[in-house]
């Protein structure tokens, strides 16, 4: 059986009537972009996470950046983060002149372990950008203690966990902005690029609309340099689509997730730990294995997708290696080396699930 890591095509056919009658209506009325559906999508967004304000962009990379922007980082800053993420988080700190200072990772979560981030404090150091990644949300109780304590900004990177709950609060909503990527394989993802900036603070909500639209408040009027990052109304109507059955998906997920567990536990992988503290909503379901690369093998002899994310931590990365050549960060690099994620998607079935598990049991 064929099995992807993700499937948008059979999403799309669950959501195909609803999609299509909306961007029907936007080629009818021909307004493409920054129109109703962006700005009905920034007040439901806005509802949903409990903020006062989101901003769509034109990325989630670029909400990185304008919302780095806009909370004061700019050249020769210290921006604290993760070294296992994708490299989107890290350039966004390099766009705005800054320098990523990485911190190590809690081996259970993956995610940076805060215990580890007063260490890398210096006179530079303006924020903390943590990242909820898999969509299992970072501990943020102590990283908020730390930054009131040293008065910096927190940038949250959202892309991959949509929806998920850090106490009874969205992850996006607990620092300064929260940054979302909508990529098409993202738990709430659009049909290209698209991203949003969400925040309660009224002026970086105002500087990140600016920034997205050449630094523009009057049109022809230029503040400052801004940036062409502006999401469109097709993108608004699928996410509008999407977002209104977004706790069904993200329950899927858990679900699926709970089901792979079930299985693995005790067949010699490490499962993924679930932080009490917050409400995981499984972007991915990575496992851990010393046998990594025989089981990849065994599951595409099987025709079953898995994916490693990341095989390398940034500071280890070409582009970042050399400022960071003879410094370990033990936990990220043994992470690399032995992370595996499986197939993860609302729709997968039981069935599939069982597929992917009877596959690796079996090697081990
Ligand atoms: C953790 C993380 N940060 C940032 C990004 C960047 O988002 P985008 O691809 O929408 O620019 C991604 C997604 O690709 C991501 O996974």
């Amino acid at each position: 059986m064929k099995i992807p890591m993700v499937d948008l095509k059979v999403q799309y056919q669950g959501l195909k009537d609803e999609i299509e009658e909306g961007i029907g209506e936007v080629l009818e009325t021909a307004r493409f972009i920054l129109g109703p559906n962006v700005q009905s999508l920034e007040e439901e967004v806005a509802s949903y996470c409990g903020v006062k304000h989101a901003v769509g962009v034109a990325s989630g990379t670029d909400a990185l950046h304008l919302a780095l922007r806009a909370c004061g980082i700019g050249a020769g800053d210290e921006v604290i983060t993760s070294p296992f993420t994708f490299i989107a988080t890290a350039e966004a700190i390099s766009y705005t002149g800054a320098r990523p200072v990485f911190v190590d990772i809690d081996p259970r979560t993956f995610n940076i372990d805060p215990d580890l981030i007063e260490k890398a404090i210096t006179g530079r150091t303006k924020a903390v950008l943590p990242v909820h990644l898999f969509g299992q949300p970072v501990d943020m109780d102590p990283i908020r203690d730390i930054c009131r304590r040293h008065s910096l900004r927190i940038i949250e990177d959202c892309a991959q966990s949509f929806g998920a709950d850090y106490g009874s609060v969205k992850t996006g909503a607990i620092g300064d902005a929260g940054c979302f990527s909508f990529f098409p394989s993202k738990n709430l993802g659009c049909y290209g690029d698209g991203g949003m900036v969400i925040t309660d603070d009224d002026t970086v909500a105002e500087e990140v609309r600016v920034l997205r639209n050449h630094g523009s408040r009057i049109q022809y009027h230029h503040s400052s340099i801004g940036y062409n990052s502006r999401l469109d109304e097709i993108q608004a109507v699928v996410l509008r689509t999407k977002l209104r059955r977004i706790d069904a998906f993200n329950g899927r997920r858990r679900a699926n997730a709970a089901r792979y567990t079930e299985i693995l536990v005790g067949s010699g992988i490490v499962t993924p730990f679930e932080d009490e503290k917050g409400l995981h909503v499984y972007h991915q379901y990575t496992v851990m294995s010393d046998r990594r690369e025989e089981l990849r093998q065994a599951l595409a002899d099987q025709g079953i997708a898995s994916a490693v994310y990341y095989p390398i931590p940034l500071h280890r990365q070409e582009v970042y290696g050399k400022e960071w050549k003879g410094v370990s960060l033990p936990v990220s690099e043994e992470t690399a080396s032995k992370v595996l994620s499986l197939p993860m998607y609302p729709e997968l079935s039981r069935v599939q699930i069982e597929e992917v598990c009877d596959t690796l049991t079996e090697v081990l």
